[in-house]
């Protein structure tokens, strides 16, 4: 193994320690979910048991509008996470997403972690990349590369600007971005997709990118993971670990964000995550206009056990959204995303 491979491998590890062990949150700042309640309905009319939360994505239909976040990939221990996060998405119908392919796109040796398509016959499943390597040498074949290593039914390019400078070795230059995402969305054979990665995207950056030909947006958004936080647990640099301290409320609330992305395009698919806890967010994120909810580091401590943890994890998400739409006697999500009853208490 080269030292760029070792490096990115230890980097990769250190995500996933850090993500499970230490306090990642911006504390400060909260997903904005908490400033909605559903008006409860006690005479509902409907059957529990009826309760339909088949949705589609990606031009497939699924049993449910739920995305495991991309989260990783990349070493041996990555590889049992994303094999765990498939086999349960699998089962209970989830998209699932895979984290930056980078890796495999540099050490062909790796390729295997982010191969789980096997495991993930019949779901949508997402193949990831920085957008910022666009400016740093990848082109069209490496966005294909990801999408072929992962028999992926479409990529998604994180945006992840902060987390690039908390990095210590973080690719920092995001100038003339939008041009290099417009290609690949304009020429690559699957849909293209654009995420943060829990700093959220606003309005107006969803509207060129709508117009630049992405075919969804994952607000990812602030309330949940912050990088700035994971980086600073990496940081040997003072100046760095103590900026980030000044970056505790930094972002756009994943409500927020995903207000303003729907309000930037009716039609374009966007998916909320960033920080969702439960299927009580998740229908609040359905009936703000979101087509499909998205959870990222709150399964990570299932997936490092076993399937069977992550498929009752995921399942516990289900019956909290069925329990939710049964609350205001919406039987489909598409009722949910038409309700009434999703009142905004704050502001
Ligand atoms: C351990 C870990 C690794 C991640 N790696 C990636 C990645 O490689 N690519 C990416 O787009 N997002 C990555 N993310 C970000 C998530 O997809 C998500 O946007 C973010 O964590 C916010 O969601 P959450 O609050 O539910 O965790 C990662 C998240 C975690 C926790």
């Amino acid at each position: 193994m080269d030292e760029q491979n070792s490096h990115t491998e230890k980097r990769k590890n250190e995500h996933i320690e850090i993500a499970l062990n230490q306090d990642v949150t911006g504390k400060k700042m909260t997903t904005g979910f908490e400033n909605y309640r559903f008006k409860h309905n006690a005479l509902p009319e409907i059957n529990f048991s009826e309760i339909d939360l088949s949705s589609s994505f990606l031009g497939k239909t699924m049993r449910t509008p739920f995305l495991i976040s991309s989260m990783t990939g990349g070493t041996e221990k990555a590889y049992q996470i994303n094999k765990a996060l498939a086999l349960a998405a699998e089962k209970q119908g989830w998209a699932v997403g895979l984290g930056s392919m980078r890796a495999a796109i540099e050490n062909g040796q790796t390729a295997y972690t982010f191969q789980i398509r096997n495991y993930a016959p019949s779901v949508p499943v997402i193949a990831n990349l920085g957008a910022v390597q666009l400016n740093y040498g990848y082109g069209l074949r490496e966005c294909m590369k990801a999408v072929e290593i992962a028999e992926a039914d479409g990529l998604v390019l994180h945006l992840n600007g902060m987390q690039e400078i908390f990095q210590p070795e973080g690719d920092v230059n995001f100038s003339n971005l939008l041009k290099k995402i417009e290609e690949a969305a304009k020429n690559l054979p699957v849909p293209v997709g654009v995420k943060e990665v829990g700093m959220g995207i606003d309005g107006e950056t969803a509207q060129k990118l709508i117009n630049a030909g992405v075919q969804f947006i994952d607000v990812a958004g602030a309330g949940g993971t912050s990088w700035i936080q994971v980086e600073k647990y990496r940081s040997k640099d003072q100046m760095r670990e103590q900026a980030a301290e000044a970056f505790l409320e930094w972002g756009n609330s994943t409500a927020e964000a995903l207000n303003e992305v729907k309000g930037s395009s009716a039609e374009v698919p966007v998916i909320a995550s960033g920080g969702l806890n439960n299927g009580v967010d998740a229908a609040k994120a359905l009936a703000l206009g979101a087509n499909l909810a998205g959870y990222g580091r709150i399964l990570l401590p299932a997936a490092i056990e076993n399937e069977h943890s992550i498929i009752s994890k995921l399942d516990q998400i289900e019956f909290e959204l069925r329990t939710a739409m049964f609350g205001i006697g919406a039987v489909s999500v598409a009722e949910l995303k038409s309700t009434k009853r999703l009142k905004k208490i704050k502001s």
